[in-house]
């Protein structure tokens, strides 16, 4: 976490756990209590949604549990390379209508998106990693898990505790290192559209 808090610097004085944040793949293995992993999913809960909606679902699996060789067994093998030292596995699914009326909702991927990262700053604050993951089988999952098609599959996450980059193969060591961002500037503009 502290090469995160040294390669990050934000321009603006935010809380720091939106820097210390980041994706490290490289994991311990050390399992994750049921109750830390309930405190993430208590996060992900009070996400924002359109007309209060939570389209969020979520699936998981613990490691060593009878259901986590069905979530491992979903990730492309570059994955599978790192989270097998994940404590944990989890599916994120969004519901396409509003539960009110049963119209579709143009929001259930934007409001769920919001409910993952509420997970992965939870998760920051309490000293575990977590990385998204778009690399599995989507097909698969959805008829793996009996997920209807009335919920969008969106993106598996890996929540571990922090391991030893050295402990990784070589290839991902190269990869093993805090991201940056765009300037600010290039992300917001005042008035009308004036991006490049
Ligand atoms: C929806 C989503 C899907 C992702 N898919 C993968 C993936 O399949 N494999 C992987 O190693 N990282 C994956 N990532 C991690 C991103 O590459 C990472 O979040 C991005 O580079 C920004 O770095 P940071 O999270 O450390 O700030 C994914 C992240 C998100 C949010």
């Amino acid at each position: 976490m502290t090469r995160a808090i040294k390669a990050r610097q934000a321009d603006h004085a935010i809380h720091p756990v939106f820097t210390r944040r980041w994706s490290a793949r490289a994991m311990s293995g050390a399992p994750i209590p049921k109750d830390e992993l309930m405190l993430l999913f208590e996060a992900a809960r009070w996400a924002p949604s359109a007309y209060n909606n939570q389209p969020w679902r979520i699936l998981y699996a613990q490691r060593d549990t009878p259901a986590w060789p069905t979530f491992f067994n979903l990730l492309v093998d570059f994955n599978k390379q790192w989270a097998q030292n994940a404590a944990a596995l989890v599916l994120f699914i969004s519901k396409r209508t509003f539960d009110h009326n049963g119209e579709p909702s143009y929001t259930h991927t934007y409001d769920t998106g919001a409910a993952w990262q509420n997970l992965a700053l939870q998760g920051t604050m309490h000293g575990y990693v977590t990385r998204g993951m778009e690399g599995f089988d989507y097909e698969l999952a959805r008829y793996a898990l009996q997920i209807p098609e009335a919920f969008r599959i969106e993106a598996m996450a890996a929540i571990g505790k922090p391991g030893r980059s050295e402990d990784l193969s070589p290839e991902l060591l190269a990869l093993e290192s805090p991201t940056q961002r765009r300037q600010l500037a290039s992300t917001v503009c005042e008035g009308k559209f004036r991006f490049d």
